[in-house]
């Protein structure tokens, strides 16, 4: 097996490390000095895979505009973390995870897979030299986006011969600053038995933004997507996999095809089982939700993603009426679950499940 030490790198002549306010970091706002770039190629017998990978200054990319990822959407990308720890050093959280739904995306969308040497290793070399970018500040992390597109340059609906796999970094903190208002929807579609929900694929998200939109239009944060056929079951909202706590029971649709299988969504699992929280994952139906508020029985309603780790939801629409969720507290099975994550992540607590990796 290939081992990458000593990736090439030709280090920015100058960081831009110093304009930003690590109090202030925002979500989305930065990006880290430096990026790792490989090229696959197909049709060239003479460099058949992945080229060896470099570590370049963040900078534009020159394609030509016959790019096939332009045209047709073969893209797909990853959404992960890494935490500066209490001891000082970085946690990568979950690379594992992240690098098989990676190609897991990839693999659906007749895209080449990308090695686990070049992604661990070329994601462990960048980091440690970007290592001052990860902040050290409550609730911030250093997002990393691993991504991959279509790179041949021709017309025709076919899969590329030529791919490109980049990983960049950025700091961020918090996502939402207050519970969100979500609404559940019965229109629109996200993902459908048969298609790419699983996958995180860029047409799954350009295909959210105008009902998000409309949503947003109506006073949402965000919608929650129901199936397709029948708009009868909740299966995720935005970027996040949807939890709720009713009857005192942690209840969340379990994963399927028009699902992305969310890695906080199974980190939180695993920790709610642990400590001993009643675990459901099966379907849950608009109408279950409805009683729940009539019944008072639904108690939490929260988000889960890499982005925001956790998101409190303050208000469900449902046909037209704002159904209220209580007031949350510290007490609340979401908050006691995230505590506990943030505790493995930042190595305050053993790594039971082997999630990290330390960039020593
Ligand atoms: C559509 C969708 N669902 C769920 C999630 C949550 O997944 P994860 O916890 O792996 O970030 C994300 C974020 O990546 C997403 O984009």
């Amino acid at each position: 097996m290939e081992v990458l030490t000593g990736i090439k790198t030709i280090r920015a002549k100058s960081s831009k490390l110093k304009e930003i306010d690590f109090n202030h970091i925002g979500f989305g706002k930065h990006i880290s000095d430096h990026m790792l770039v490989t090229d696959f190629h197909a049709g060239d017998p003479m460099a058949i895979g992945w080229n060896d990978p470099m570590i370049v200054p963040f900078g534009n990319l020159s394609i030509s505009p016959a790019t096939l990822a332009l045209h047709y959407g073969q893209t797909v990308f990853e959404g992960m973390k890494a935490f500066r720890m209490a001891d000082g050093r970085i946690n990568i959280f979950r690379l594992e995870k992240h690098f098989e739904r990676f190609n897991r995306s990839l693999h659906r969308m007749c895209m080449a897979e990308v090695s686990f040497e070049i992604f661990e290793e070329g994601m462990k070399q960048l980091i440690s030299l970007d290592k001052d970018w990860v902040p050290g500040v409550e609730q911030g992390a250093l997002y990393i986006r691993p991504f991959s597109f279509a790179s041949e340059a021709r017309l025709g609906v076919s899969p590329s011969a030529d791919y490109r796999f980049i990983i960049f970094t950025g700091p961020v903190g918090q996502l939402f600053a207050k519970p969100i208002k979500v609404k559940i929807e019965t229109g629109y579609i996200r993902a459908a038995k048969g298609g790419t929900g699983f996958a995180k694929c860029g047409g799954n998200y350009a295909a959210t933004m105008y009902p998000t939109k409309l949503a947003q239009e109506a006073g949402y944060d965000n919608v929650i997507w129901t199936d397709a056929r029948e708009h009868k079951f909740i299966e995720e909202s935005g970027v996040m996999n949807l939890m709720f706590v009713i009857k005192g029971k942690l209840v969340t649709p379990p994963a399927s095809d028009t699902i992305l299988e969310g890695v906080t969504r199974d980190s939180l699992l695993t920790i709610a089982k642990d400590i001993g929280v009643e675990v459901e994952e099966r379907p849950v139906s608009v109408e279950e939700i409805l009683n729940a508020f009539e019944n008072k029985t639904i108690t939490e309603a929260f988000g889960v993603g890499t982005a925001a780790v956790v998101a409190p939801i303050a208000t469900i629409g449902i046909e037209g009426n704002n159904y209220q969720l209580p007031i949350y507290n510290d007490q609340n099975i979401m908050f006691r679950l995230k505590r506990k994550l943030d505790a493995i992540r930042s190595g305050v607590a053993d790594d039971v499940y082997g999630w990290n990796t330390i960039i020593e």
